[in-house]
């Protein structure tokens, strides 16, 4: 609610990451002061910039800030520094351990291409005006928390799932689709995979009980590999599990015309949830003013919206990115050549349009 002051912390991490959520926190307190909602921002180590500090991606400080926090707000992690495969600590190991710290299962990733970035897609422009579809990827489950082995000629990877964590995640998809455009797409491999056969039976019997009223598809991931491009307007949510939607969600920011657009949210039972850019610490461009705000921007109006409850707020942030695109408030990652403005400039222009 707007009344009492809602603790945010900050997890800048590397490279791009200070920048990105320096300009997400600006517009953040921009809000606040018109609309009357009350922030604090703490800011806490993560990933490299942790690493280098106390020797650990995800310092026990971090995490009991994070838990004790109504939402956790990060930039990103990682970089060339830290890459060396001998390394005792890598700083995505911190990522993972926060989000399964954090119990979030739910990654949901909004994929609405602005038309003055239809331009940066590489699909035609006309296969994209009108897309506005919502993927809900599972977050802590699968082949990448399954059992690891290594031998020196053989290797494999455990992929388990359980029904509760199938219900749990097609619940959270099915409530989505619910108050979007009643339409949900349940992406699995059921003709090969027994963890896809568990996959579909779940979602099939979740949506029939629970959710009647949204219309259930089940696709498999290499023809939704090629539907997502092919016709990207049709879609509303896509729930599937980790990996696919590790995949599929690259894919689908390919709609969108740049990395730096695409916001993301990952939620769970409990109280906080974790908002962040769905790119990386870009280090090619690193420290230089010039990485495209609006995806840590867009990640911050997700926070207001499920994790405050302030959603004209956070829809009020996401028409300032808008009217502000359309002004051609276009970083380097979106603009033609000689036309592009910094990170600053970007966030004024979204500041700016907040009035
Ligand atoms: P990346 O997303 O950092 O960069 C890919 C390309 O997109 C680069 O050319 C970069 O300059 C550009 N880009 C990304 N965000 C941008 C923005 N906001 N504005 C303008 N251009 C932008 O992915 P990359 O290069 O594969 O990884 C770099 C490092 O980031 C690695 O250490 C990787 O492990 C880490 N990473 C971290 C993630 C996270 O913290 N969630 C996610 C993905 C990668
Ligand atoms: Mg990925």
């Amino acid at each position: 609610s707007a009344s009492r002051t809602h603790h945010i912390a900050v997890l800048p991490g590397d490279g791009i990451g200070p920048e990105v959520t320096a300009a997400a926190v600006a517009v953040l307190r921009a809000g606040a002061e018109r609309h009357g909602y009350r922030i604090e921002v703490s800011e806490h180590l993560v990933g490299g910039a942790a690493i280098d500090a106390t020797g650990e991606p995800l310092p026990a400080e971090t995490l009991a800030a994070c838990r004790a926090a109504d939402a956790v707000l990060l930039g990103a992690v990682g970089g060339p520094k830290w890459s060396d495969p001998g390394a005792r600590a890598r700083p995505e190991q911190g990522l993972l351990a926060l989000r399964q710290g954090l119990g979030l299962y739910a990654n949901l990733r909004p994929v609405r291409p602005h038309p003055a970035a239809l331009g940066a897609s590489p699909i035609k422009p006309h296969l994209l005006a009108g897309v506005d579809l919502l993927v809900v990827r599972e977050l802590t489950g699968g082949i990448y928390f399954g059992a690891r082995e290594r031998s020196a000629t053989h290797a494999s990877d455990l992929c388990t799932y359980s029904v509760e964590e199938i219900e749990r995640i097609v619940r959270r998809a099915g409530a989505l689709a619910r108050e979007r455009r009643g339409y949900l797409v349940s992406v699995d491999k059921a003709n090969v995979l027994e963890t896809s056969r568990l996959w579909r039976e779940t979602a099939t019997r979740v949506m029939r009980e629970e959710f009647p009223d949204v219309r259930l598809e089940h696709q498999l991931v290499d023809a939704m590999a090629m539907h997502l491009i092919a016709r990207p307007r049709e879609y509303d949510v896509i729930v599937t599990e980790n990996m696919f939607g590790d995949i599929l969600t690259d894919e689908a920011s390919m709609l969108a015309g740049s990395l730096g657009l695409l916001p993301s949210a990952s939620l769970g039972d409990g109280r906080v949830g974790l908002y962040e850019p769905i790119h990386g610490s870009a280090p090619d461009i690193a420290g230089r003013g010039v990485a495209n705000p609006f995806a840590a921007i867009a990640s911050a109006a997700l926070l207001l919206r499920h994790s405050l409850g302030l959603e004209d707020e956070a829809a009020c942030i996401e028409q300032a990115m808008a009217r502000a695109l359309d002004a051609g408030a276009l970083t380097a990652d979106l603009a033609g050549p000689g036309t592009a403005i910094d990170t600053a400039a970007a966030t004024r222009a979204v500041i700016a349009a907040l009035d």
